[in-house]
């Protein structure tokens, strides 16, 4: 990917920072889009590590002035965009009927309109650019019409289901631009946003290790992986396609579970 500028948004931590680190060892230049104020200390370290540039834009993905503001400082700094990857995304996990509408419209935003609208930006600048491109979207396993057992996550499933469903389409749509689109979907992975759980729900996250087949949570650094394929030229006949990185819990949960003498 040397001398490739992927636009990562969500890029601060978690998932969005393990691909912004896989896409800079790779040779990648950064351009990071996030709410927090500042991203993770090893962010800064990326360029010495890797002779690659990063840039860092504060962003809130669901007000529309900051978000084109920072497409346009983005491509302003480092001119064509080559890839897109959209990992701004926030969950909920309660019962069904304790779900208001105000927090349920905020999940909404930031991973339904938050990711459409960067998407947007990214197709239009490749369109421009007459580059062609690679977009990737982080969906779910909540996105499969299953769930982890334990969680509530309805708004969250309804939210990643629809990330899933815009990326075939759009793939179509694209095509002609030389312009791939596909979605990853994690499993559960070990970042900020589980940690937070782990507060809230200590056995639920117990289990996470024990659930998937593989047995064991998955790390950013594994999605990275995937994401890598996906926005290089390693997969340039991959689009519309949803990657399950998930440590196999899409097919079942692990058979030690299913083990009596482990209830
Ligand atoms: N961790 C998991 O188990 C898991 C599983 C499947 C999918 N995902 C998805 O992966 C993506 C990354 O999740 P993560 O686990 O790394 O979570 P995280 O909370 O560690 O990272 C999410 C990032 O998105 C940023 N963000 C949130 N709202 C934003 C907004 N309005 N504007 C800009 N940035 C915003 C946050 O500041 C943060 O840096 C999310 O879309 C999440 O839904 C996570």
């Amino acid at each position: 990917m040397r001398g490739k500028n992927v636009l990562i948004t969500g890029g601060a931590r978690g998932i969005g920072f393990g691909i912004a680190k896989a896409v800079a060892q790779m040779g990648g230049n950064i351009v990071c889009l996030d709410s927090l104020p500042e991203p993770v200390e090893e962010f800064k370290e990326l360029p010495q590590r890797f002779g690659v540039k990063t840039h860092y834009f504060r962003t809130d993905v669901t007000k529309e002035s900051s978000l084109y503001k920072s497409f346009k400082d983005a491509v302003d700094t480092v001119g064509d965009l080559h890839g897109c990857l959209t990992a701004a995304g926030v969950a909920l996990d309660k019962p069904f009927q304790e779900h208001t509408w105000e927090e349920s419209r905020r999940i909404l935003e930031v991973n339904c309109i938050g990711t459409f609208f960067s998407v947007q930006l990214a197709a239009k600048q490749m369109e421009k650019q007459g580059t062609g491109g690679s977009i990737v979207t982080i969906a779910s396993i909540a996105a499969q019409g299953n769930t982890c057992p334990g969680q509530r996550l309805s708004i969250y499933n309804m939210s990643k289901g629809a990330v899933k469903a815009f990326v075939g389409p759009l793939a179509v749509e694209l095509a002609p631009q030389k312009i791939r689109v596909n979605s990853i979907s994690p499993g559960i992975t070990r970042t900020p946003m589980t940690a937070a759980l782990a507060i809230q729900y200590p056995n639920l996250v117990k289990m996470f290790d024990r659930v998937p087949p593989l047995g064991r949570m998955g790390s950013p650094e594994d999605i990275a992986n995937a994401a890598v394929f996906l926005l290089s030229d390693a997969s340039p006949y991959v689009t519309g396609a949803d990657w399950l990185v998930d440590g196999g819990l899409h097919a079942g949960t692990s058979r030690s579970l299913k083990d009596p003498s482990e209830q």
